[in-house]
């Protein structure tokens, strides 16, 4: 009964098949360029561990870099990325729901720049949280400022006054205090940065080390850079770790019945196949 089983050729082959993929699995699961694989390895830069597709760094193989996710330095514990033209750096990152916290890298330095600048982030992939809230900073302004409900003071030189406010409420008055200004920017800060600014008495913007809300779709990029190569994109057996698959390279299985054994657990299947083999 056993040796009758064991010399059957369809179980055989199906027991080899899936011993196969139970070695593969874990070292590459089914990524048909290992180079997409190496995408996936994680590095800590840090306070923020266990960073990995899309983030890169300069070591990373070419297909793994993605415009916006450029870690160029770990500044003071915390990652810095490029994003355009512009250095942000990362606060928090919410690795399940592909939400991150950055803050301008200039002001974060400096809240009273040279040269003070809006910066908008020029991605396609990434998207502002629509909980950020939006607050103009306004600098060098003449000492008569239009008296204000909330004028949110902050110090740059010693005859100047700076301050900020929030547009929510504030905006219908921008008009008359640009003009006494030399100049304004609009800036977003997250909700919870927000919060922490408006609880403190008096309101202090000197040491700005708040950043706001940007989200991303990992499946949406890593496919993007997968279609870009001819390759078919697998995101539904774990959206965390899309696979990319190149149809004809498998030429002794067809394409469906290789992605099934990837991408289906393997036990239950196996467990199938063994009453039926039979
Ligand atoms: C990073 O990954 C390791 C190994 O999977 C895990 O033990 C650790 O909790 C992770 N850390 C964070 C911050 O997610
Ligand atoms: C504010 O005024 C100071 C002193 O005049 C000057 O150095 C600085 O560049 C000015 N800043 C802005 C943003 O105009
Ligand atoms: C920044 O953007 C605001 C709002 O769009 C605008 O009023 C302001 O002039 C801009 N500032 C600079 C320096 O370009
Ligand atoms: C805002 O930023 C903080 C870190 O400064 C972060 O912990 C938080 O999750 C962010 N998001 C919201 C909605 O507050």
């Amino acid at each position: 009964m056993n040796s009758q089983l064991l010399l059957s050729t369809p179980s055989i082959y199906i027991f080899t098949f899936f011993l196969i993929g139970l070695f593969s699995l874990p070292i590459s699961f089914c990524q048909d360029d290992e180079n997409f694989e190496q995408c996936f390895s994680r590095f800590d830069c840090g306070d923020i561990k266990n960073l990995t597709c899309a983030y890169w760094t300069d070591d990373r193989p070419q297909l793994c870099k993605q415009e916006g996710f450029r870690l160029t330095k770990c500044d003071d514990g915390k990652p810095v990325i490029l994003i355009g033209r512009y250095e942000f750096r990362m606060i928090y990152l919410n690795y399940f729901t592909y939400a991150m916290t950055i803050a301008r890298n200039d002001l974060w330095e400096k809240i009273c720049p040279e040269n003070p600048t809006n910066v908008t982030l020029d991605n396609p992939f990434l998207r502002y949280s629509p909980t950020n809230r939006y607050l103009t900073f306004f600098y060098n302004c003449s000492r008569s400022i239009p008296s204000s409900p909330n004028p949110n003071p902050f110090r740059c030189t010693e005859d100047l006054y700076s301050f900020y406010a929030d547009d929510l409420v504030e905006r219908a008055r921008y008009g008359d205090l640009s003009d006494s200004c030399d100049t304004a920017i609009q800036v977003q800060v997250n909700q919870s940065a927000f919060a922490e600014l408006q609880n403190q008495t008096p309101q202090r913007l000197e040491a700005w080390e708040k950043g706001f809300d940007v989200e991303y779709n990992l499946a949406e990029i890593f496919c993007s850079a997968c279609n870009s190569r001819r390759g078919k994109c697998e995101i539904l057996s774990s959206p965390e770790h899309p696979i990319c698959i190149y149809p004809g390279m498998h030429n002794l299985l067809t394409p469906l019945f290789f992605r099934l054994i990837c991408n289906i657990c393997i036990l239950p299947l196996v467990l199938i196949a063994g009453p039926n083999s039979q």
